[in-house]
């Protein structure tokens, strides 16, 4: 088939297509055919049981290179470590479901799933499995747990199946599987170069030594932003109040606790940052003032507490600012995207982020997200619920988009009204 060939080619690219024992491997013979037709260079991995299905002879033969498979050969000697270093994307087509748990556990016991342990590289995953498979809670579990992690997993499709049911499982076509290996690309490293200022979770402001007034935020998506900026090059400060999110990996972490230690961490870098990126939840209000002893009941039944406002650390920063993009969220219960447009502009914002946080399975404390981005421009982009590291990335391109001047895809003329 002729899928894609009127897209950017790959030239000068070099692709690992990674074959795992399905009975779709033969799919992966055109897949492989039109990597190599647009320009890439291709180095197939099949496990043992892929070559059951079709021979590593086919591959060799269309790759016009060795074709390898065990971890152990005596001429792959750390293949797993060289393959991964010199490749640019790894596409595994078809994935079977144990392919898919080896690669959420991190076991390597082969060259394939060993490569993934050291690989830096993007990885897209299109699965094909019986559809009893694909929707069993393990398998969902382990897609869940990989596009956590950035992963790309293009989903099976419907239609008929090998054991003669119908259901959801098979290959995505391969034209979905190239727009995903395209995407992949050209998100590596297109922050390179920038410095970018990432806030995340709540703050706390103390009501005496043991007890602050918070909020529900978990602080994920402010580390998926972190980590997905990272992966994508950039050089990032994640500004963060008390969570218990893992820290993602190469990313400089400042922990604050109040609003006004988050102003300064964030103001004092400013000048740093080519982007910032406000996913805190910061707290509007505080006690006026902090008892320095805990505050006792013994004779009170009632007790008020004076609060005052913090700093609009979004308004500060965008006041301060010279040449950085800044993003911000909203989070809304109502009227989702009359209230971001009227926050993009009392703000003086680039990009606002905003979520309706009573949507079931989004928003605080969720692994999953839906959001509507708002540009300066009045370009609207609707994005359904997602994991969160994935809708950081989605947000990531929004931004590079008003970086590099390209529109958004969806203009909204309505929304430009007033501008
Ligand atoms: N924000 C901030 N400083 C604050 C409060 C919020 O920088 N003191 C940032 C958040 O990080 C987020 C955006 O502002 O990026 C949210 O805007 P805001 O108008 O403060 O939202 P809410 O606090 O939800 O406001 P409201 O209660 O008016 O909806």
């Amino acid at each position: 088939m002729d899928a894609g060939a009127t897209e950017p080619t790959l030239v000068g690219t070099r692709i690992v297509l990674g074959v795992t024992g399905s009975i779709a491997a033969y799919k992966a013979v055109s897949l492989l055919r039109t990597l190599v037709r647009e320009g890439a260079t291709v180095d197939v991995a099949m496990t043992r049981s892929a070559a059951k299905f079709i021979t590593p002879l086919t591959f060799e033969v269309l790759s016009g290179r060795p074709v390898t498979a065990d971890l152990f050969e005596a001429h792959q000697e750390m293949k797993h470590l060289t393959l991964s270093e010199e490749t640019d994307a790894i596409v595994v087509a078809p994935a079977t479901a144990n392919f898919l748990a080896k690669a959420a556990l991190g076991l390597g016991d082969d060259l394939l799933s060993t490569m993934l342990l050291t690989a830096q590289c993007p990885l897209i995953c299109a699965p094909a499995m019986d559809g009893g498979m694909w929707t069993h809670p393990t398998v969902a579990a382990h897609v869940q747990t990989l596009r956590e992690r950035g992963v790309t997993v293009v989903d099976p499709e419907e239609g008929p199946l090998a054991s003669g049911r119908s259901g959801q499982g098979r290959l995505a076509e391969e034209k979905r599987i190239l727009d995903a290996v395209r995407a992949a690309l050209a998100r590596k490293f297109d922050w390179q170069g920038h410095r970018i200022l990432v806030s995340a979770g709540p703050t706390q402001e103390p009501i005496d030594p043991v007890r602050y007034i918070s909020n529900r935020s978990s602080g994920k998506m402010g580390y998926a932003l972190a980590e997905a900026a990272r992966a994508r090059g950039a050089q990032v400060v994640l500004v963060t109040g008390p969570t218990s999110v893992p820290v993602p990996h190469g990313v400089e972490v400042v922990s604050v606790e109040t609003a006004d230690e988050m102003t300064r961490a964030l103001a004092t870098r400013l000048s740093w940052s080519t982007v910032v990126i406000m996913a805190a939840a910061v707290a509007d209000f505080r006690p006026k003032r902090a008892a320095s002893h805990k505050l006792k009941k013994q004779g009170t039944t009632e007790a008020t507490l004076d609060l005052e406002r913090t700093t609009d650390i979004l308004a500060a920063l965008s006041a301060m600012r010279t040449t950085q993009l800044l993003v911000g969220f909203a989070a809304e219960t109502q009227n989702l995207r009359a209230h971001a447009e009227e926050k993009l502009k009392s703000k003086g914002l680039d990009l606002i982020v905003a979520n309706d946080v009573t949507q079931p399975g989004a928003g605080f404390g969720s692994e999953q997200n839906a959001a509507t981005l708002v540009d300066r421009h009045g370009g609207v982009t609707v994005l359904a619920l997602r994991p969160k590291r994935e809708l950081a990335d989605d947000i990531l391109d929004a931004a590079r988009r008003l970086l590099t001047g390209v529109p958004s895809p969806r203009p909204v003329p309505a929304a430009t009204e007033g501008q």
